[in-house]
């Protein structure tokens, strides 16, 4: 039989592929999005579209109630709705995957480089990891998730790293890279936080879908965290690679956090582009799944000429 999906955050970037990839397995997929405009082009692509907002508890609990396997792709941070998707399909023995992010380990290093990786086990009963205060709350989502398989359901927390590579789905492009783009683009110069040292893992989006593909499939009993990436870079890196493609002249220059917070908010600022977030998908190869994709410099390009494109349609306009 064939079995229904309900997803959330269906016309992002990462809802968006891994919905590509459900709807190519033959799962039937039912999405949410806020905005009506969406309806046909997901209809287009074989998507039902529910229109409404995460607030709404209602719609969820009766969307969740008619799925065999609920995803929560729009926000790793809405406490509210993780709590009405755990409750609606309490002692279902249905799965539940949460879209968690590698921030939970990321530091203030304002572009230093720290040794430190982590692996699942940060979220053993007896592990002493403990987040940055600004990342409890997320963490305590994730934690909240793994401990409600008690209640007689599966549930999975999968956590990208920084993910690169362009989505199959209404959204093609990420976050942290292209607002690196932007900002060169609109100020001409390719910029990182104080040295660029800081160290992210890296994944490809087609590969996280594929994860999100491996744990359907698999439906593990119980609660389990997986990372995903597969590689890893310097900001610095990214920066010289942005520079590159852009043809900029001007050398990769410091990015003060306080402009990059007025711009991007103190969060992306610090722990999305200053920080390190080095994590080890141990447990998620261990399932079985082997991300292969590793082209994150020639995708920096294709951000860049991507970026390009949109401005020059947009002037053209
Ligand atoms: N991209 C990355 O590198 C990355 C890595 C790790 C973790 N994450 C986290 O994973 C989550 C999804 O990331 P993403 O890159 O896919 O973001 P995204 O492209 O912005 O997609 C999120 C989608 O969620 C939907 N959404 C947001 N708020 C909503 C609300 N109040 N009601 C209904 N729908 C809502 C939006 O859909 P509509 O516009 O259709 O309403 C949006 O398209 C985020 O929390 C992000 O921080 C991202």
């Amino acid at each position: 039989m064939t079995k229904k999906v309900f997803i959330t955050g269906v016309a992002g970037y990462i809802g968006g592929s891994v919905t590509a990839r459900l709807v190519e397995a033959g799962y039937q997929v039912r999405g949410l999005t806020r905005h009506e405009s969406n309806i046909d082009k997901l209809k287009a692509i074989g998507i039902d579209a529910v229109v409404g907002d995460l607030e709404d508890s209602e719609l969820l609990k009766d969307c969740a109630d008619k799925a065999d396997i609920v995803i929560n792709a729009a926000d790793s941070d809405n406490q509210k709705v993780v709590e009405t998707l755990l409750g609606a399909l309490k002692d279902s023995d249905k799965l539940f995957i949460h879209t968690s992010g590698s921030s939970i380990v990321s530091d203030r290093a304002n572009g230093q480089k720290s040794g430190k990786k982590y692996d699942e086990s940060i979220y053993d009963r007896n592990s002493y990891f403990c987040p940055d205060p600004l990342k409890e709350s997320r963490f305590a989502i994730d934690k909240m998730i793994l401990q409600a398989a008690q209640n007689n359901l599966r549930t999975a927390v999968i956590c990208p790293c920084l993910i690169y590579g362009k989505g199959s789905g209404l959204k093609s492009e990420s976050q942290q890279i292209p607002n690196l783009v932007n900002e060169a683009i609109e100020s001409g110069i390719a910029k990182c936080i104080g040295r660029g040292e800081n160290v992210w893992s890296t994944v490809h989006i087609d590969d996280v879908a594929a994860l999100f593909l491996k744990v359907l499939e698999l439906a593990p009993q119980g609660g389990v965290f997986l990372f995903a990436e597969n590689g890893e870079t310097t900001f610095k890196f990214i920066a010289e690679t942005i520079r590159s493609a852009l043809k900029i002249a001007a050398p990769v220059a410091p990015w003060a956090v306080e402009e990059a917070s007025s711009k991007l908010g103190y969060g992306a600022a610090v722990f999305a582009l200053g920080s390190n977030s080095r994590v080890l998908g141990v447990k998620s190869r261990s399932l079985g799944w082997q991300p292969t994709r590793t082209n994150l410099a020639e995708d920096i390009g294709r951000t860049c000429a991507q970026a390009c494109g949109s401005l020059q349609t947009r002037e053209t306009i």
